[in-house]
């Protein structure tokens, strides 16, 4: 297992990193550490992830000054690293599925995200040519009084509809899975989105509907409620929830 301590130790240059807490990640090794005192993200990108790691950087660099996401203060192309500042908030999967939220919180927290992807999508937009970010889920988001997006290893060219069916995927498959108020939760982030970029999505049902049965290599023993729902998605659409 790579440590990164021994990032640390092995690098004259880390010296001063000071690890204060790892953070939830899906490939990569991500800390919340201080340098010389300043709070940062460190992000450790997995060799082999070297295209990954410059593909996030361009994205951060030309969008930080719009966009709500981080700004990158060094990257170690030797040992593929990135230093941004580090975002003190809660992430938004832990406060979607917090019981003890109110759903009218969680309504509103969803209605930012959908205008944080329609910011995203504009700002990036190239005649009609859209990136997306690309890995959609509720854990690379982060709520302070607003929404901050992360993570843009997998950003891409690509249709607006795929972030937003991703993000729905996401929503209706962290527990608790498929309730009634996840699915209250995507029509209003559709329906959102939809005010802000009419006509921009298409065919909505079918994408969730994928979207749902790409996450089975992920969760291979979700696999028979991902294919239950998938299926009733496409045939009754998420409007019949
Ligand atoms: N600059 C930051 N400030 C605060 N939290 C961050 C920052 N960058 C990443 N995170 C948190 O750390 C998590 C892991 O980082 P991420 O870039 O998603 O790594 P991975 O690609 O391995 O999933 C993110 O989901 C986010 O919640
Ligand atoms: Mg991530």
């Amino acid at each position: 297992m790579r440590d990164i301590e021994d990032l640390i130790k092995n690098n004259k240059k880390y010296n001063d990193v000071v690890v204060q807490q790892q953070l939830k990640s899906k490939k990569n090794i991500v800390a919340y550490v201080t340098i010389n005192n300043k709070p940062r993200v460190l992000k450790w990108f997995v060799p082999g992830l070297k295209k990954q790691m410059k593909n996030e950087y361009n994205i951060i660099n030309k969008g930080s000054s719009k966009l709500n996401i981080p700004i990158i203060h060094e990257i170690d192309e030797k040992n593929n690293v990135l230093i941004m500042n580090y975002i003190i908030g809660e992430n938004l999967c832990d406060i979607i599925n917090n019981k003890k939220v109110t759903i009218s919180e969680k309504q509103r927290l969803t209605i930012l995200l959908a205008q944080w992807f329609f910011d995203f999508h504009n700002y990036f937009k190239i005649k009609e040519e859209f990136l997306i970010h690309g890995d959609p889920t509720l854990r690379n988001f982060i709520f302070t009084d607003r929404i901050w997006g992360f993570d843009f290893e997998e950003t891409r060219v690509g249709k607006p509809v795929e972030d937003i069916s991703g993000m729905c995927a996401s929503i209706l498959t962290t527990e608790p899975m498929f309730n009634n108020e996840k699915f209250h939760l995507c029509k209003k982030f559709i329906e959102e989105y939809l005010n802000l970029a009419p006509g921009r999505i298409n065919d909505i049902n079918t994408e969730i509907s994928y979207s749902l049965l790409q996450k089975i290599q992920w969760r291979p023993n979700d696999e028979e409620i991902l294919r239950k729902f998938s299926k009733l998605i496409r045939k009754k659409g998420i409007k019949g929830f």
